[in-house]
């Protein structure tokens, strides 16, 4: 496993995302639920992944209380990092911390991210209370999440210090953040979390065909016209994986993760698949893959 280093903290580059645990969206059933997530969860550790990703929202708290559940013997292992969703006041920021800790069975929450920007609320607002959380020792750091690199940098003025990451859609087939997210938080050492860097599946190439069954059906990417789109990408993908005895999956998070300062946190459906995402970090692409890789990138 590589680590990114930053303000005192050291994140797996790659993570494990658990927006999957308890959450009807994904359709993953109560099998899932109640044996495979934890299952996810103790292979991701074993391979020496620490960052675990989850959020109040996930199954209205169900994420939370699965991961709890699972690192429970565990929990010196795990950087944990979990979100508040920007609904209700400012004022909530303490008590809804304490929930999410209750749920997650900890009395310490290695990252704690404001999900969105606010649409009511200034970071002025918020922020300084995210800091008496570090403050009182709950949380370790505070971070963000699909804020541009203007509202990040807006919410470390309020913070009065370092806002460690922000969360964003980041992927072969979303490549936005590269543009000055990513430098700025290289040359500042800050982290860029990339969530959905699988894509939800696509960049694995096995909805070339016909595209799953869940939500992700209805969303443009996954449409005939997404697909077709993505279709020379998803080709480079296979032709560079098959080079290396790789997957196209794996391939994909590799691009990702040989940015300094960029980690990845791709959802599993299955142990097989955080055994495949883990061992991405493995695959080092040459300056010239990468490159072809993003040449082929779809833009919008
Ligand atoms: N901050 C935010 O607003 C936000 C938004 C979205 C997500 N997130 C976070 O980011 C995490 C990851 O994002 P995501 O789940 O949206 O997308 P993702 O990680 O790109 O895709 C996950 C899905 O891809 C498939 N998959 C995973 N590994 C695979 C592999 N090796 N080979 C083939 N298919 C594979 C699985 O679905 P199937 O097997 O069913 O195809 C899995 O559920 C979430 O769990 C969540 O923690 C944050």
């Amino acid at each position: 496993m590589k680590f990114v280093e930053a303000s005192g903290t050291r994140v797996s580059s790659i993570g494990l995302g658990t927006w999957q645990f308890g959450s009807m969206e994904w359709g993953y059933g109560s099998r899932y639920a109640s044996e495979d997530a934890k299952a996810i969860v103790h292979r991701a550790l074993e391979l020496g992944v620490n960052l675990v990703d989850t959020a109040e929202i996930y199954g209205q708290g169900r994420s939370e209380r699965i991961v709890g559940e699972a690192i429970r013997d565990r929990r010196e292992r795990v950087f944990l990092a979990t979100k508040i969703f920007p609904i209700g006041l400012p004022l909530q920021v303490g008590s809804r911390a304490r929930s999410s800790a209750r749920r997650l069975g900890v009395d310490h929450i290695a990252l704690y991210q404001q999900h969105w920007p606010s649409p009511l609320f200034p970071a002025g607002a918020t922020m300084p209370r995210m800091k008496r959380l570090v403050e009182s020792g709950l949380v370790g750091h505070i971070g963000v999440s699909n804020f541009s690199l203007k509202q990040w940098q807006d919410a470390e003025r309020a913070l009065g210090g370092p806002v460690l990451s922000n969360q964003v859609l980041f992927s072969l087939v979303h490549r936005e953040p590269d543009h000055d997210m990513v430098p700025w938080a290289q040359r500042e050492g800050r982290i860029v979390i990339a969530y959905s860097p699988l894509g939800q599946g696509l960049l694995s190439g096995k909805y070339q065909e016909a595209p799953p069954r869940n939500f992700r059906r209805f969303r443009s990417n996954f449409r005939a016209a997404g697909r077709a789109r993505a279709g020379p990408l998803v080709e480079a993908l296979r032709e560079i994986a098959l080079k290396r005895g790789a997957t196209p999956a794996q391939v994909a998070l590799a691009w990702l993760i040989r940015k300094p300062n960029v980690v990845a946190i791709p959802g599993a459906s299955s142990v097989k698949q955080v055994e495949e995402n883990v061992a991405a970090a493995d695959v080092e692409l040459t300056d010239d893959e990468a490159e072809r890789l993003s040449s082929l990138a779809p833009v919008g």
